[in-house]
């Protein structure tokens, strides 16, 4: 009995003081924030007061869409916000700050809580590295992501939309009425997935074929079952994120994930085989077989220009299997259902834009028939604009930096500033959807869907007062397109000429085909957003629980008119 009890209080000690340390490592760890945040520069900087003890200002920016725009007009544009439990973050809409924030990305980097939390994702990929190991990964991935390399791609992209055109056509052959609902993101989802399977690593999933229950692919199965341990809030994960003691507990961990880790990895290996196999086998390849990305990463890997020093090991080309499904299939689809919904909002432009896809003669046309038509490009410039799948990121400073403005502040102490000093440690957002809708930059309509906007111009200022107010001291820093939707400087989306022509693609064989309806009772109004930390995408409100979601009434084109309904 004493041996028991004896046992049982030593656990206790060990327990108690085990909670001890950790309570009092958070502790520290906040309150070095906090004397950061006190003792910074940026404590001058104005901006709306804290809401919650736990998420600052973060569950506002969340619930309420308007609360970025209320407090730019309140505060300007650059201020001082609040995030987890009383630290502060810079938010600026300042493109010349951005511009410096951006092309600094040995001073800006992936907080080590983001880098920790993508980390679990997608292992040590190009999303997750920084500094000479970026440099390095970056480099041997560019030519795979060039447009010569996406036109090769482009009849993957062609083929799958066919493929889900013919799917929507069987379910309006099947309805008897002429018309289907269907429910465009978990479609787009498949499509999406489907294309970076066979568009990345020549790996077929068909998840667009198989909808109706068939078998699952063991790739889709465990890059799900990783993704969805994301999906909602966890304190462990939340606390292995922020202090990284605590990812010395194992039990911390859901051993679901860590085994569907494995068994990405397992794949990720037999995939790097099989693309290996092919340059050895085949050797030059530049249509056809050996396209696929990880085939072009390897064949780049052994190319006599490159360095041996600089070459890239199994691991790293390994971790590149999960991080292109990451980073290429849910924004990619979230972008598409967008684009719907914009159909659907706008008939005249819906009309306008068949208009066009009609007049080519071809069901599969190429890249550079696809880049031709003038008005796509246009409908697809303004849903990246206004609907940018992924609505802001953040950077930490890796050490103290002067970041220059473009429009000077006035500080909580009336200073007038044209700099801000930035503390080691701190942390800025880069607001991509608010900078794409500023009516500083964009003008009074900055909000509203118009595509035309980008028939007038492409280039900078699109709004006269931008130009005069000095706001344009730089162009927008961005990758394409005078947007930030894929960020900029050498951390822009490496994927973004790949994505465009994906998009554009099924656009094409999509609106040639169907005449698009919102399937929603009570119309718009009923639309909602719903970010998961990366991407934003619509809700039902009232069926925020069946999940993000879009259902849309589609008809065969013409047949809606030669019926006369
Ligand atoms: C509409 C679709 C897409 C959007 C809006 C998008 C957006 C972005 C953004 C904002 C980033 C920067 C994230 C950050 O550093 O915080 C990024 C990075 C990246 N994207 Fe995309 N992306 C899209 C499609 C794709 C596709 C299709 C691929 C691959 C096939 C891809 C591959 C990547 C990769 C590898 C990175 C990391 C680049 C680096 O850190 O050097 N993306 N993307
Ligand atoms: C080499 O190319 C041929 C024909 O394009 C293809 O059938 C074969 O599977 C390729 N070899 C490998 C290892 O992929
Ligand atoms: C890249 O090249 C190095 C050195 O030649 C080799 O050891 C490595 O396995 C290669 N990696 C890949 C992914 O092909």
């Amino acid at each position: 009995m004493s041996l028991v009890f004896t046992l049982l209080s030593a656990v206790l000690k060990v327990t108690f003081s085990l909670i001890g340390l950790a309570v009092g490592y958070v502790a520290y760890s906040l309150l070095s924030s906090w004397l950061r945040d006190a003792t910074s520069p940026t404590r001058h900087l104005p901006g709306p007061p804290s809401s919650h003890w736990f998420f600052g200002n973060l569950k506002q920016m969340r619930d309420d869409r308007e609360a970025e725009r209320k407090w730019i007009a309140r505060w300007g544009r650059t201020m001082r916000m609040t995030r987890f439990l009383g630290q502060g973050m810079l938010y600026t809409l300042d493109t010349k700050a951005l511009h410096h924030i951006l092309t600094h990305t040995d001073v800006f980097q992936k907080s080590e809580a983001s880098r920790f939390g993508l980390g679990r994702l997608v292992g040590p990929g190009i999303l997750v590295v920084e500094g000479e190991q970026h440099r390095r990964q970056r480099k041997i991935m560019n030519p795979a992501f060039g447009p010569p390399q996406v036109r090769a791609l482009t009849s993957i992209f062609v083929d799958k939309a066919l493929q889900l055109r013919d799917m929507w056509s069987a379910q309006i052959a099947a309805s008897g009425k002429g018309s289907a609902t269907v429910e465009s993101l978990s479609w787009f989802s498949k499509a999406s997935l489907d294309i970076i399977g066979l568009a990345g690593f020549s790996h077929d999933i068909n998840a667009v074929g198989t909808a109706d229950g068939g078998p699952q692919d063991e790739l889709a199965e465990a890059f799900e079952r990783i993704t969805a341990s994301e999906s909602s809030f966890s304190l462990p994960r939340f606390l292995q994120m922020r202090f990284p003691p605590f990812r010395r507990i194992p039990t911390l961990s859901d051993a679901s994930v860590l085994d569907a880790q494995k068994k990405m990895k397992s794949i990720g290996q037999r995939l790097l085989e099989q693309s290996k196999r092919e340059v050895v086998e085949n050797g030059t390849f530049e249509t056809g077989h050996g396209r696929d990305l990880l085939t072009l990463l390897v064949k780049a890997n052994t190319s006599k220009e490159v360095p041996e020093s600089q070459r890239l090991c199994d691991e790293d080309v390994i971790a590149q299997v999960p991080t292109f499904l990451v980073a290429g299939h849910e924004t990619t689809s979230t972008a598409l259902t967008w684009a719907l919904y914009a159909l659907t909002q706008h008939p005249h432009i819906q009309a306008r834009l068949r208009e066009e896809l009609l007049s080519v003669a071809t069901d599969t046309p190429t890249m550079d028939e696809l880049n031709a038509l003038p008005f796509l490009e246009c409908f697809v410039r303004e849903v990246l604009r206004l609907y940018g799948p992924v609505p802001s990121t953040s950077r930490m400073a890796m050490r103290d930096d002067v970041i220059p403005l473009g429009t000077p502040f006035t500080g909580r102490d009336g200073v007038v500033r044209d700099s801000i000093r930035i503390k080691k440690g701190q942390i800025v957002v880069i607001p991509i959807t608010a900078v794409n809708k500023d009516p500083a930059l964009w003008g009074p309509d900055a909000g509203q869907f118009v595509p035309e906007r980008w028939e007038r111009t492409t280039q900078p200022p699109f709004a006269p007062s931008a130009s005069s107010a000095g706001l344009l001291d730089a162009p927008v820093p961005g990758v394409w397109g005078s947007l930030l939707t894929f960020l900029g400087g050498p951390r822009g989306c490496i994927g973004f000429r790949f994505s465009l022509v994906e998009t554009k693609a099924l656009l094409f064989t999509l609106v040639r085909a169907f005449e698009f309806e919102l399937g929603v009772d009570g119309g718009a109004d009923m639309v909602g957003v719903r970010g998961n930390g990366i991407v934003e995408r619509p809700i039902l409100k009232g069926r925020e629980q069946e999940g993000c979601q879009l259902p849309v009434v589609i008809r065969a084109v013409g047949v809606h008119a030669k019926e006369g309904i």
